[in-house]
Formats: C-alpha cells, sequence, structure tokens
C-alpha cells in the first residue's frame, strides 16, 4: 500500500514518523510521492499547546473527508483518548506514542475503528530507521517525570526510561556504517540519561554517580566510533549542565558546542511556579559555565509568554534574562492551559492582546539579539557540515557550523558541489539574526 505520514510538533515526532515509515516499508509498504498518490495517510500529532493539537486534528478531519485510510498517531491521540472518534468519526485508527510500533500490525489487521495507548515503547519503533541520510535521530530517553505545572507531556508520553547504552551504542555504528555523519541524541530532558534507571547495565535501579556519570559515559562511547562527526543531543535542563558535562565537551570535538536549554521565565517567582526545580540565578549559572569554557557557544532556548499571573515586571525579568544569556536562538510560546495540567487549576488571565504584545516585544529583542551575536562571527573560520542547495536560493549551498547555526554560501558555477555530509571550512563574510553568509576558506 502507499502510504505518507504528515508530521505535526517536535523532533521526537519527527523521529516517531521516520521510524513509522521505517516499519512500514519493512512490511512492505511504499511512501507515496504525494497525498494524492497515498492510499493511507497517517498524521503525527501534537499537544503541547491547544494550537498545536488543533492543526493535526483538523489536518485529520480533511485527510478522513477525503475518503482515504487514515490513521492519527502521537502526543494528541493519547490525550483525547477514546474521546478522538467523537473529534473524527470517520477515522481508521489511533495511536499514541508509546504504541507507534503496533502500526504495521494494525495496517494488516485492517480491523477498523482501532485505538491503542499502549504504555511500552517497542523495541523496534526505537530502533527503525529510513537509510541514506546522512543525519539522523536517535532517541536515548523517552518520557518525562518532571511535571512542570503547564506541560502536557508527562501525561501524553509516559514515565522517562533511559534505553540501555549498548542498545544505542549498537545503533549509532549501524546508522554510521550506512553513511550517517551526525546523530542527535533525543530526550526531554537528554541529561538526566541514566538518572531514573541505570542505563549502562540495563537494571531498574538509578546509576550511582547520577547526574555526573552516565549521559558523559554514554557520549564517550559514541565519541568513540569512527566516521561518526558530530554529536548533538536536545534537549536540556540547567541542572545537567555538570562540570563532567563540560570535560565532555572538551574531549570530544565531535560534540557540537550547542545547547538548547529552555529557560521558560526569567522570574524566579514564575518558575517555582512552574515548578522548574530552578531559580534565574541557577540557569545563569549554567549558562556562564558553558560560555566560560566557550564563549562561542551556542546556546537556543524556549520562553513562554503571558502565564497565569505573569505581571509586566515578571515579563521584564525574562527579557533582561534573555539579554543576559544571549541567547543565540529563541522560540517564543504564548501560554495555552493544557486540561489537567497543575496551572490549568488556574485562571488564565494574561489577556489573549498581552500575550501577543509579550511574544513581539521578545521576537523583536531575538532578532537584534541573534544578529549581535552572529556578528561576533564575522571574519571567523568555521566548520560546516553540507547539508544540500539552499533552499531560498539554488545556487547556494546550505549547511550548519557546531552550534547548529544555518551558514550559506556560494558555489561558483562550473565547480563540484559539495557532498552532503562532507565538512567545509568557510569564512563567515556576513551575518543576519538567523544566518551567517560565508566563502570558501
Ligand atoms: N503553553 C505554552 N507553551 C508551552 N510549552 C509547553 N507547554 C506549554 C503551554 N501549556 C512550550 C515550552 C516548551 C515548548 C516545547 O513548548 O516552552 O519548552
Ligand atoms: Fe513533542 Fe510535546 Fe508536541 Fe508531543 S506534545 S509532539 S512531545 S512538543
Amino acid at each position: 500500500m502507499k502510504f505518507l505520514v504528515h508530521t505535526y510538533g517536535c523532533q521526537m515526532n519527527v523521529r516517531d514518523s521516520e521510524a513509522v515509515e521505517a516499519m512500514l516499508v519493512a512490511a512492505g509498504h511504499e511512501k507515496a510521492a504525494s497525498e494524492a498518490e497515498a492510499e493511507l495517510v497517517i498524521v503525527n500529532s501534537c499537544t503541547v499547546r491547544q494550537k498545536a493539537e488543533e492543526k493535526a486534528v483538523g489536518k485529520t478531519g480533511n485527510l478522513c473527508a477525503a475518503g482515504k485510510l487514515t490513521g492519527l498517531m502521537g502526543c494528541a491521540v493519547k490525550r483525547l483518548g477514546e474521546d478522538v472518534f467523537k473529534r473524527l468519526p470517520r477515522l481508521d485508527f489511533a495511536v499514541g506514542p508509546r504504541a507507534i510500533g503496533l502500526i504495521p500490525k494494525i495496517v494488516a489487521d485492517g480491523c477498523f475503528p482501532r485505538l491503542e495507548l499502549g504504555e511500552e515503547m517497542m523495541s523496534e519503533a526505537l530502533a527503525s530507521h529510513v537509510e541514506g541520510g546522512v543525519q539522523a535521530f536517535v532517541t536515548i530517553l523517552v518520557g518525562c517525570d518532571n511535571r512542570c505545572s503547564y506541560c502536557i507531556v508527562p501525561d501524553v508520553r509516559g514515565h522517562e526510561y533511559s534505553r540501555p547504552a549498548r542498545e544505542i551504542v549498537a545503533e549509532v555504528r549501524s546508522l554510521v556504517a550506512h553513511g550517517v555523519k551526525e546523530v542527535c541524541l533525543l530526550g526531554q530532558s537528554v541529561l538526566r540519561y541514566g538518572v531514573r534507571n541505570a542505563a549502562w547495565d540495563g537494571s531498574d535501579a538509578p546509576s550511582p554517580g547520577g547526574y555526573a556519570e552516565a549521559f558523559p559515559r554514554l557520549l564517550e562511547a559514541l565519541a568513540a566510533i569512527d566516521g561518526l562527526r558530530r554529536i548533538r543531543f536536545t534537549s536540556a535542563h540547567p541542572k545537567g549542565c555538570t562540570d563532567e558535562l563540560v570535560r565532555a565537551y572538551r574531549e570530544f570535538p565531535q560534540i557540537c558546542r550547542h545547547l538548547h536549554l529552555p529557560v521558560q521565565s526569567g522570574s524566579d517567582r514564575i518558575l517555582a511556579d512552574m515548578g522548574r526545580h530552578y531559580t534565574r540565578a541557577e540557569y545563569l549559572a549554567a549558562v556562564a559555565k558553558l560560555r566560560e569554557f566557550d564563549a562561542e557557544f551556542a546556546l537556543t532556548t524556549d520562553v513562554i509568554v503571558g502565564y497565569p499571573g505573569e505581571t509586566e515586571e515578571d515579563f521584564e525579568a525574562t527579557r533582561s534574562l534573555m539579554d543576559e544569556a544571549g541567547f543565540d536562538n529563541s522560540f517564543i510560546f504564548k501560554y495555552s492551559p493544557r486540561p489537567g495540567t497543575r496551572s490549568a487549576a488556574r485562571p488564565d488571565d494574561v489577556p489573549m492582546a498581552e500575550k501577543e504584545r509579550r511574544d513581539q516585544v521578545l521576537l523583536a529583542d531575538q532578532e537584534r539579539r541573534g544578529l549581535e551575536r552572529n556578528s561576533l562571527l564575522v571574519g571567523t573560520v568555521r566548520e560546516v557540515m553540507a547539508e544540500g542547495p539552499s533552499k531560498r536560493n539554488k545556487a547556494r549551498w546550505s549547511g550548519r557550523d557546531g552550534g547548529n547555526r544555518i551558514v550559506v554560501w556560494e558555489v561558483p558555477p562550473g565547480e563540484v558541489p559539495p557532498r552532503a555530509g562532507s565538512i567545509v571550512r568557510l569564512r563567515i563574510t556576513e551575518a543576519h539574526a538567523q544566518t551567517l553568509v560565508a566563502v570558501p576558506a
């Protein structure tokens, strides 16, 4: 059967969609070139904010109306449960994020409608990859037990569990043998790797060294793999920014000097209410540690504006924190109450117009800050992994430096373009807020 998977949400969803594609191909199905050609369409949904869920569910509704075999997977399914069929009466199947390993069997059985919310992540769903790329996502930790007040993720992705290290190392070895040059390790909070269950020997007891141990050891094991040029990971919590982590950065040049470190707010009052388990000062100390090690260390973040009770003063604290941290990039989200979370019990009292205003202010700040940060790099020579022709201008190539910054450069006509996955040395000539322009060094 010809199939297509549409993906909404974060990198974890991108990874899950890839695993579903790989499993369906292994079961004898074929990826369709277009939606028109597809006989089966699966939508992978997000539910982190109400808008995200509406988009995915809306798209699924349109597909159901088109009369194709239609499935919905991912976070929104787990949140909606049986109600998913009330929202989408013509939906054929719905599968929660930990049950995606069942999709090939569900399609083969052909008994619809069908709902699977399963708790046990199947190892096949974790390890299946689509071959051919130079970059790959590898899940090292699933679920989350942090219980931030606003966040639906623990409800939909379940308890935190670290995959056994030997499975991850074997998976990355096999990816590298098939041409992968860069892996990005995924988890809601990757620096908690091995904290809840000992990922090293596969037992259920926590790793003896906790934060200090398991993740840096995993990095060390991966850095020993020949042919793996780059190791990235996302997302992170400041508690995990230990000296051992910095030592791993220092010791292994393959580890990219970029961290996505969601801060959410710069106000201690709001941080405490959110249950983030750090103060503004602790967050900034983590930033200082990374930037002391390398002033060019790239830091990106997520921020929520309009959290219940967020005053002008709280908001200004967020603004000033963002400047102090000097984020290279940031993602701003307008607060959206999620049913069943702690903060949803409080009135959503910042008016939408005010959320919009705060959003715009932070975006403008980031535009200026991004340009400032990037301007510091003009004249430097950077190692850039070539990815492919630039989407905006086909005469240009595009890639990323170790800080995950997008770099574009001109390949003169007649010259052989670089191979995707090769690392080229480029001198930065021009800075923009979101991209760098370069010439061969
Ligand atoms: N409302 C708005 N933004 C949210 N995020 C998570 N939950 C909510 C919510 N209820 C944001 C956080 C998180 C990012 C993925 O989405 O900033 O880091
Ligand atoms: Fe990712 Fe969270 Fe959205 Fe799920 S709900 S796709 S974990 S952002």
